[in-house]
Parts: C-alpha cells; structure tokens; sequence
C-alpha cells in the first residue's frame, strides 16, 4: 500500500519505518531540511534501539522514502498520516497549529479519495477540525473529493518503540466508515497476529481513549509515589508493599514502580491536556489535578532526601556524582526529566554535579549549556571522580551492577541517594554505604 507520513518524530519516523519493514511504500515528509537530509544519509535524529539499521535497509531497499515535498508525499498516499507535533499551549491544552497546517496541505494537494490517519495525540474533536480544514480548502479549489479521517492513536514507548510498533497490543481504530476501517485493517495486517488486536470504535472515543491510557498509567505512578512518601515516614519499604500489592491481578505488576517522578513528552503533557480539556467542557478533574501535584512535588524528593542527610546549608560546596540524566532508560530524551529538577535544586543549593548518562549527554549539553559547577563524564566510574555522594536519577541497566565497595572507596561522604530504588538497602548498608531509596522507610 502506498502511505505517507507527515512528521518524522518519535512516531511518525518509527510508524514509518516499521509500515516500510512489511513491504508497504512509505513516504515520510518533514519541514525540517535538516533532518530529511540526515535521514537519507541513515543519520538517525534520535537514540531508539533497533531503528537506525531498519531506517537504512528500508531507504537503501527503496521503500522508504525522506522528503521536504509534501504535494509529492500527498500525491503518494492513499493513506496519508498526520504525526506532527502537538506542543502544550501556554494554558496545558494542545496546540494543533502543525497538526492543522498538514491538514490544509493535504486539502490543497489531494487529487483523489484517501485516508487521512490523525496519529498525533489530539484532544477529542480534532479530527472534525482535520476535516473541516481539508474541506474548507478543497472547497477553495472548486473540488470535490472524498476522503476519511481516522484516529489511530499511537501507544508505543520510547525505548522499545520499534518492539512497540512491529508488535502491538491493541490498534485502535476510530471510524466514520466501513471502507475506512477495511483499509486500515489491511494495512496493519502484517502487525496483527496471534489474535485480533484491533479495536474499532467512533472517532471521538479513540481520540479520548489515547489520553485515558496515558493518564491511567500517570495515575499508577503518582499513587505509587505517594505511597512510597507514607511508608518513608513510617518505617515501611515501599518494595516490600510493591511486591505484596503487584500479585493481585486487578492491581498487576505494571508502572507501580516509585521513583523521581514521571517525565517525557508524553505522559506530564496529555494529564495536563486531558485536564484541561475536561475543564473546558465544564468538568473539574480533581483526580488528574492529584497527580499532576504528586508527581510535581516528587521531582524535589530526590533533592529533599538529600538535604534531610546534609541538613540546612551541608549542601553547599559538595560534589554529588549524577547517574542518568535521561527520562528513562533507553533513549537520549530528556523532556520533562527528573534530573532537570534535580541538578537544578543543586545548584541552588550551590553543590557541584559530575554527571553521567550513556546516550543523553548530548542533549544534556544542549539543555544545560556550559557550566562550571557541571562536569560530564565519560563513564560512570568517571563521574564518582572527586564526588562526595552519588545520585541516581535513571535507572540504566549498567548501574544496577555498581560495586558497591568501590562506591564507598570512591564517595567521599560514603552516602548513596537512589531514585529509583535499584539497589537493595542492606546491601548498601553492608558495603558501609548510607543509603536512601524512594519510600524505603527502614533505611532512613
Ligand atoms: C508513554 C506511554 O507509556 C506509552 O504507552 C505512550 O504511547 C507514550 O507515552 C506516548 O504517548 O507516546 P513514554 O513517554 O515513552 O511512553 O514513557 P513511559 O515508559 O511511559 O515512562 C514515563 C515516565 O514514567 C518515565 O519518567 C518513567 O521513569 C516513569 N515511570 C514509569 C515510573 O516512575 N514508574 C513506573 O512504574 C513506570
């Protein structure tokens, strides 16, 4: 099938390259001249595993196709996806200006029927808007020509996207239209197997849907956090409760992981859009409004348990180690990152950070700019270089085999702060270490 994609981001380049690795003929379209012609050179723009060499199989195979021209990717389709960015208004709700001008594109250049694919994440009603826009324009031209708009919305993780997209859990469709949902099933076909993965509904429920699975899974974390925050100042380990409620299957063992808060591009900005959205509509989300705040106030938790073992002014003039500065694990991503709170609230507190992350250094760079109370390191071994106490903010797998011997030799102060509770406490105890972890109320 012939499809093109406008946006070459997280989405839009890995739906892309993954239609393209099922045979389809993808054509992905970005304003960003840049970046289309990196991407024709296999430069991939960002970390995710497994993309770069799909990315160039399937360009070198002919299949995938970089382009500025977005009347050619338009002429290519006849299914043409939207996957621009939705960026949050000043108020928290989504600004549709990109997805909106794709639409007028696509109006102006459509010559015959096609399937318009809203893959964005976009309040509910956009794809009345998508239609509207591409309407007013074909109207402007004096054509009539049938087209669909769909919402297919995206779940894929950043880290495990292109697993994500070669092997879904649920495609959601939402339709106005048999042909639509028809077509729509063929070309996913080659990602549905084992058994019916689709979920065909009305437009605006799948548009709703998308919001409700990320805030759902916002909701796990922040109740998790506050948890870990009651069982810190009454003695209890909030893993110890992780692993007794986990077992329950209507609880499952899933994003109930507590930490330094949850970050990224997606899940701080759809609470905040799906929020604001109900506000709109007269509804006041008091739910989402909890956790947002919770997940607010735990990003200074790291920086709290730091100042509870310092006290008032002891942070002042210390060197802490940072490890990871990504939003997670698996991706150079730092939108909406802890660790952004984190080195912040050092510095104020006027500490020196020597910080380590496999892939994000990069971006770190370009986030914080030049300092000098910010050193990065080469290894994570660099970064205990000089450092009086270690920080961990994102829980790469390579810091989870730490020696925790060499940690003590290494840290001045002998003391570990563990955001994402990696280490075991007595084991850290052990080594000699001080150690505290997110809602690990026996150890502090
Ligand atoms: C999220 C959703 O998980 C995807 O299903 C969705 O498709 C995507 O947003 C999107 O809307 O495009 P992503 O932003 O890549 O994916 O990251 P997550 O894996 O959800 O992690 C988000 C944050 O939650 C991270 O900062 C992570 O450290 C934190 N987290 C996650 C926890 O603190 N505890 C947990 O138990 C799980």
């Amino acid at each position: 099938m012939r499809v093109s994609i406008f946006g070459t981001g997280y989405v839009g380049l890995v739906t892309g390259t993954c239609l393209a690795e099922v045979g389809h003929d993808v054509v992905c379209v970005d304003v960003d001249a840049g970046k289309i012609e990196r991407l024709r050179q296999g430069v991939i723009p960002i970390y995710e595993p497994g993309l770069e060499p799909m990315v160039k199989a399937n360009h070198a195979a002919g299949r995938l196709e970089f382009t500025t021209d977005g009347a050619h990717a338009v002429a290519h389709g006849e299914v043409v996806f939207i996957a621009v960015g939705t960026p949050p208004d000043e108020d928290g709700s989504a600004d549709l200006q990109y997805v909106l001008e794709v639409a007028r594109t696509i109006g102006e250049h459509m010559e015959r029927p096609a399937i318009v694919v809203d893959k964005s994440t976009v309040p509910v009603g956009t794809a009345g808007r998508v239609s509207e826009a591409i309407s007013s324009v074909l109207a402007g031209r004096g054509v009539d020509i049938a087209f669909d708009v769909v919402s297919n919305p995206e779940f894929l993780k950043e880290g495990a996207a292109v697993e994500d997209c070669m092997r879904p859990d649920r495609i959601v469709l939402g339709v106005d239209s048999a042909a639509a949902a028809d077509k729509l099933k063929r070309l996913y076909a080659p990602f549905n197997r084992n058994h019916d993965r689709f979920v065909i509904m009305d437009v605006r429920s799948a548009e709703l849907t998308k919001y409700a699975a990320n805030a759902m899974l916002a909701t796990k974390i922040s109740f998790m956090n506050e948890i870990s925050n009651i069982a810190e100042r009454m003695g209890a380990d909030v893993e110890m409760v992780r692993k007794g409620i986990g077992s329950d299957p209507r609880i499952g063992w899933h994003f109930i992981y507590p930490g330094a808060g949850y970050g990224g591009s997606c899940l701080p900005k759809d609470v905040q859009a799906l929020a604001r959205t109900a506000q709109q509509h007269g509804h006041q989300p008091l739910l989402l409004h909890a956790v947002e705040a919770v997940n607010e106030r735990q990003k200074g938790h790291l920086h709290a348990l730091i100042q509870r073992h310092y006290g008032d002014g002891g942070i002042a003039g210390k060197t802490f180690a940072v490890w990871g500065l990504a939003f997670k694990p698996d991706t150079d991503d730092m939108r909406e990152a802890s660790s952004r709170r984190l080195l912040a609230q050092l510095w104020e507190s006027g500490a020196r950070v020597r910080a380590y992350d496999p892939e994000a250094t990069e971006e770190a760079r370009r986030v914080f700019g030049e300092r000098e109370d910010l050193v990065f390191c080469g290894s994570a071994n660099e970064a205990l270089d000089g450092a009086d106490a270690l920080v961990v903010v994102t829980e790469w797998k390579q810091f989870r085999s730490a020696d925790l011997a060499q940690l003590r030799a290494q840290l001045a102060d002998a003391v570990v702060f563990d955001g994402r509770n990696i280490y075991r406490p007595e084991d850290a105890e052990d080594a000699g270490l001080a150690y505290y972890g997110i809602g690990r109320g026996r150890s502090v």
